[in-house]
């Protein structure tokens, strides 16, 4: 069954260092899009959608559709819930058939942190599921009005967390940032490194709208194993979208359901490149 658990991808992706795409879904469009470049291109992927997001889709229908896709799928897909703040909605997550989730307690202390992160590893566990837990705080945000301050990790922090909370994958901010940069982002590979050379876990990048191909490639040889992408996504939807109804002719909503699609499926395809070159 191609449903599989993070873990397993991201141990692979460390064996060949290379890194998993995990990209940002919202509707069946784009759950369609996923699915066929993952397996135009035979590599495994992570599906997953933001809790921030659910406002506009909401889980109890968008998790089911996830799963199903990812279990019908002709390569490996895990299913995972980013940047879970609510024990409720990891909970509901968990119980959709999440094969992992991520906790995001990076605005709390340290201790705080290991504290919730710990809880939210001993619910998944009961599932079998894996969890992702973020030290530091990446830029923007997922979602909402709030624009965080970038706090970069403080790698002897992030081996205490990954030490304590028992995670599968540790998020960390390294000047990285959600959604489009205003201006080019100052990446301290430096942090990076270092934190890889600590912690014995595969580390997450998000906020990877934007980065070039040469900040992926750096970051994957110095460690990084899941990046995140949305934004970027989204908008090669929007634009496909848009270039569609742009054009002569007849439209309809099946010309825009397979425009939404083509738009995505191509920028999914261009990162899954770039993350396995
Ligand atoms: P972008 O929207 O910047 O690609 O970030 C995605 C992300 O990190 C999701 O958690």
């Amino acid at each position: 069954m191609p449903l599989c658990n993070m873990k397993s991808l991201l141990k692979e992706a460390e064996q060949k260092k290379k890194a998993v795409g995990a990209f940002n879904v919202g509707n069946m469009e784009m759950i369609i899009a996923v699915v066929k470049a993952a397996e135009d291109l035979n590599f495994p992927v992570i599906m997953q959608v933001a809790e921030k997001r659910l406002t506009h889709s909401p889980l109890d229908l968008m998790g089911p559709m996830m799963v199903n896709a990812a279990k019908r799928a002709k390569v490996d897909i895990a299913v995972h819930f980013d940047h879970g703040v609510s024990f409720e909605n990891i909970q509901k997550a968990l119980d959709c058939g999440f094969t992992s989730v991520m906790f995001d307690g990076s605005l709390y202390a340290l201790e705080e942190n290991i504290k919730k992160t710990s809880e939210v590893v001993s619910m998944a566990s009961k599932y079998g599921a894996d969890v992702e837990g973020e030290i530091g705080v990446v830029g923007g945000n997922e979602g909402g009005n709030v624009n965080h301050t970038i706090c970069y990790t403080d790698p002897t922090d992030a081996l205490t967390f990954s030490k304590r909370a028992k995670l599968t994958a540790l998020a960390i901010a390294i000047g990285n940032a959600h959604g489009n940069y205003t201006v080019a982002p100052d990446l301290r590979f430096d942090i990076l490194e270092k934190t890889a050379k600590l912690v014995d876990l595969p580390i997450v990048l998000h906020g990877g709208t934007g980065l070039t191909e040469e900040d992926f490639k750096t970051a994957i040889r110095l460690g990084i194993r899941k990046v995140n992408i949305a934004t970027s996504c989204y908008d090669a939807l929007t634009a496909s979208a848009q270039s569609y109804f742009i054009k002569d002719g007849h439209h309809d909503f099946f010309g825009l359901n397979e425009a939404m699609i083509e738009g995505f499926y191509e920028k999914v395809k261009q990162h899954i490149h770039i993350f396995n070159d």
